[in-house]
Parts: C-alpha cells; structure tokens; sequence
C-alpha cells in the first residue's frame, strides 16, 4: 500500500515537470525574454532636447519591431545624467550595478560618457554610445563592449576644416565650450586647416555651459580672421548664434561648424541661423529611401521632425537588433553577438553606414546649408570617413 502510494506520487511528479517543462523552456531560450536597457541621457541643462530625441529615436525602432528585438522584450530603466561629469559614476552605477541593465545607452556629453565607458568596462557591460564624440572611447579607450552609433569629434570638424580651405579661407579664429567634444573639434578642424594651407590665429575657449559670449566676440572683430570655427549645441548654439549676428559679426566673418550648431536649434535662432554653412553626418533633403520612411514615422509620433541626435538613437537600437538576431534574442551570448554587431552594416537614415575596428562609425560628412528651419544637403565634404582611432588596441 505505501509502496503503491510512493509510485503514485512519484508519476504525478514526472507528470508535472513534464508540463512545466513545456510551459518553461530550459537554458537559452528563457534568458532570452527580457532585455533590459539603462538609458543615460540628459533631461535637464542645455543637452536636454537631445536626449529627448535620443530617446524617442531609440524607442522608434523597438516599437516598430512590437517592443521586442529578436523576440526578447525590452525593458527601460533610465536616469537624467544631466550633462554633469561629476555625477556620472554615480549614475552609470545606479544602472550598471544596481538594475543590471544588459546594455547601457548613451549619453550626449564627451566627459558624461567617459566615465559611464569605465564603469560599463568593470561589469563587462555593452555600451552603446549615441551622441558623445569623445575620441578616445573609440581610441584609447576602445574596448570590446563599447560601440557607437554617432561619429567621433574628430570626424565632422575635420571635414570642416577641409571645406573652409576649399572655400578659399586663409586665416580663422576658434571658440567651443572647454571641455573634451570643444577641444577634439577644434583640433580637428585646425588639422585640416593648417594641412591645407591655413593659419589659425587663435583658439579661444570659455567654460560649459556658459553662455557670456560678448568678449569673445570683441576678440573675433578685433583679429579679422577670415572665418570663424566653432563647437556649441543645444540650447547654448542657439544662444551664440544669435549674439554673433547680434555683434554685426555673421555679415563680416563665415561662421562654420560641426553640424551640432545648427541641428534642432533653427528655431530657436530665429532667423540668426539662416545661410549657415555646416559639416555632419546627417541632412536634411538626403535621397536616402531609408530616411524618408524614418522621418515620415517620427514626424507622425512626435510631431516635429528628426534631427541628428534622433537618428543616432534609431541606430543604436538597430545596432542592439543586429547583435541580438545573431544570438536569437539570447543577451547572455556576450561574444557572439558583439562579433555581429562589430560585422553589422546599419541601414541608417544618414544612409548605410559599417563599423570600424574601434567600434565607430565609417560614414559620409555631409555639407549644409541651413534654410529655414532646415540644413539643406549641398554636398558632400568626405566620403566615407573613419577615424584614426588613435591608441586603439582591441
Ligand atoms: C559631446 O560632448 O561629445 C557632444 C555634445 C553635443 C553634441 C555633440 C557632441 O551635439
């Protein structure tokens, strides 16, 4: 009788496992359900509405594909990193360590990045980067785990600097926020400048975020380059564009720049902007069948139009698509799916686009000329532009 009983209960058990077993697949396939994405981005400060189009890109995508990539559903967890590089260890770690975010995304801010790109390194975490151009997280820093999806400071500002030459521009006087994206920019314009012949008659900087820009313009009327360079996005670009033409200086001396100047801030110019000539790596008006369908999407879920920072964030969660697919949906295949990402070529609205060794873009610089409320396309500065990737060692 306790025999027959024992065996009983003994079926009934293999009976059950075997149903849960069907319900619950075992190993990969339940890893493979969620996937969770720490968003670092600013949502105050004078970056904010570039986070705000980082996310929206980013969200685009995912929703476009029914909230899931490669059939695992993405979860959010986010924090306003705003701009600040004192608070972001402290910020990277409320993802990294704490929610355990399988991939970290962002942010905007060179310094803000640098330090989440130390963080992500010590838990072996991916990091997709979809604004921040410091050189060195595809440089020196370069690692397996890190990718981006947007360009290094170097790439746009060298581009300009070349155009400037080609225009005929002899002498020209820089200015940019002090911090790392201002200095790389204006390195590289200034490489491109000198090698063509150019002479840069002096670099001046002022602290981020400030926006007190009148001495520096005294000082640019009082040198009379030929042109003027600068760094300066978001809420700040709009603020110097229109104290520049507020000078009586846009009508004397060509104001360039990487195309941060002058994306998402038109508006805010009023008019300021109007004729500015820019280098980046995205446009309006391109024929690019890939960005009419993207700009259609998001003009009809956001009601205004993508910039830049918004198609850097679309890519980076079609960088996170391809990496996923390789490993079907299954996050925890670490290598595997870095190898696809590094091999990927991402469909971008700014036109296909492949990934360097050091995990950056190799992409078109295009021209622009700002019209209205947008930067027209009027060609091209350099085709199919890499990094030197200085330091890289992967
Ligand atoms: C940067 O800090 O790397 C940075 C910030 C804003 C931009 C571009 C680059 O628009």
């Amino acid at each position: 009788m306790k025999q027959a009983q024992q065996h009983r209960r003994s079926v009934m058990r293999a009976v059950v496992g075997l149903a849960m077993g069907a319900l619950i697949p075992m190993g990969a396939a339940q890893a493979a359900d969620k996937v969770k994405v720490g968003l670092m981005l600013p949502a105050t400060g004078t970056y904010a509405a570039l986070g705000s189009a980082i996310t929206n890109g980013f969200k685009l995508y995912v929703e476009e594909q029914g909230g899931k990539l490669a059939g695992a559903e993405i979860e959010y967890a986010a924090v306003d990193d705003e701009s600040d590089p004192s608070k972001a260890t402290e910020n990277a770690n409320r993802l990294v360590v704490r929610d355990r975010v399988d991939a970290l995304v962002g942010t905007v801010h060179s310094g803000v990045a640098l330090a989440m790109a130390r963080v992500a390194k010590s838990r072996d975490t991916l990091f997709i980067v979809p604004n921040a151009g410091a050189d060195d997280l595809t440089g020196s820093l370069c690692s397996p785990n890190l990718f981006r999806t947007s360009f290094t400071n170097w790439q746009p500002a060298y581009a300009m600097g070349k155009a400037a030459i080609e225009r005929g521009h002899k002498t020209a006087v820089t200015l940019t926020w002090n911090y790392a994206a201002g200095q790389e920019a204006v390195k590289g314009f200034n490489q491109a400048f000198t090698e063509g012949g150019g002479k840069v008659l002096k670099d001046l900087a002022l602290p981020f975020p400030n926006v007190e820009f009148q001495s520096y313009l005294t000082e640019i009327a009082a040198l009379k380059p030929d042109a003027v360079y600068v760094f300066f996005a978001g809420g700040g670009a709009a603020k110097f564009v229109r104290d520049y033409a507020g000078a009586g200086l846009k009508a004397s001396v060509p104001l360039y720049s990487s195309g941060f100047l002058t994306d998402g801030t038109l508006e805010a110019m009023g008019g300021a902007g109007e004729g500015l000539i820019t280098a980046l790596h995205y446009a309006d008006g391109l024929e690019v069948p890939r960005d009419k369908t993207f700009r259609t999407a998001y003009a009809a879920k956001f009601g205004t139009q993508p910039d830049v920072y918004a198609v850097q964030g679309y890519d980076a969660a079609q960088l996170l698509h391809a990496g996923l697919k390789a490993v079907g949906g299954d996050v925890k295949k670490k290598a595997e799916m870095r190898k696809a990402m590094r091999e990927a070529s991402i469909d971008s609205p700014r036109g296909a686009f492949t990934l360097s060794a050091a995990h950056n873009p190799v992409q078109d610089i295009y021209l622009r000329k700002a019209e209205g409320k947008v930067n027209k396309v009027t060609g091209i500065a350099a085709k199919a532009l890499a990094d030197p990737a200085t330091g890289c060692k992967m």
